[in-house]
């Protein structure tokens, strides 16, 4: 007998606290822990390292076309390689890339082939996903959907600390204004406002609510 992989959707704006708990529900279950945003930065990461201008729409897609993308897993974790180059914390997070990744990831066949990747996770052994689009359009049958949120004040606070520079309110309006997949709440997500909470008091809530939806 089959049983199909348990699939949990993370979505949220920036620096909600969605990765930490996306990646400690992963721990606990036993599943994939996969970032999305990693796979729009590493192509965005490409795009400059091509030395391409990110609001050149036919360079970025003449650029798309030929690169190859190669997701695996390392210990539990998601991996991507981009144009045969496995991505780091360090590419992905830099200023630049924090810069250029809304109005790549604003672009309907980036996200085509993206998605596409990130389906193929869902067929594994089950996977805890974090994004903007998760719920909404990667994996809309799951029955465990989750949005994760803060106050604006608060997730500042959070990058600062991080000692990262990035606009994330501006990249927030972009994400939430854009055409295709924009940041939304689905109806059948549970909201978890982390703004008050620590990261053991959210996994908590939300490993409650997985075992709830479960019948357990
Ligand atoms: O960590 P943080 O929440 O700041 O961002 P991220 O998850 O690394 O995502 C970086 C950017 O990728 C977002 O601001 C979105 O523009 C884009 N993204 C997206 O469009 N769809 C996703 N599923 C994930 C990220």
């Amino acid at each position: 007998m089959s049983v199909s992989p348990l699939i949990i959707a993370i979505d949220g704006p920036a620096a909600s606290g969605k990765s930490t708990v996306a990646k400690r529900v992963a721990a606990a279950l036993g599943i994939v822990f996969v970032n999305s945003g990693a796979m729009y930065r590493a192509f965005t990461w490409w795009v400059l390292q091509n030395g391409i201008d990110p609001h050149d729409l036919p360079a970025v897609l003449e650029l798309l076309a030929r690169t190859e993308f190669r997701c695996g897993e390392e210990d539990g974790v998601g991996t991507i390689a981009v144009g045969g180059v496995p991505m780091t914390r360090d590419e992905l997070a830099s200023t630049a890339v924090n810069a250029a990744v809304s109005p790549i990831a604003a672009i309907p066949e980036v996200r085509e082939r993206l998605v596409a990747e990130q389906r193929c996770y869902g067929s594994a052994r089950g996977v805890a996903m974090e994004g903007r689009d998760i719920g909404s359009v990667v994996f809309p049958e799951t029955p465990y959907k989750f949005y994760i949120d803060a106050s604006p004040e608060v997730r500042e606070a959070r990058r600062r600390a991080e000692g990262i520079d990035d606009s994330i309110a501006k990249r927030d309006r972009i994400d939430s204004s854009r055409k295709v997949s924009p940041l939304v709440v689905s109806g059948d997500a549970l909201v978890v406002d982390s703004s008050h909470l620590t990261a053991e008091e959210v996994v908590a809530a939300v490993l409650a609510a997985i075992r709830e939806r479960m019948g357990e």
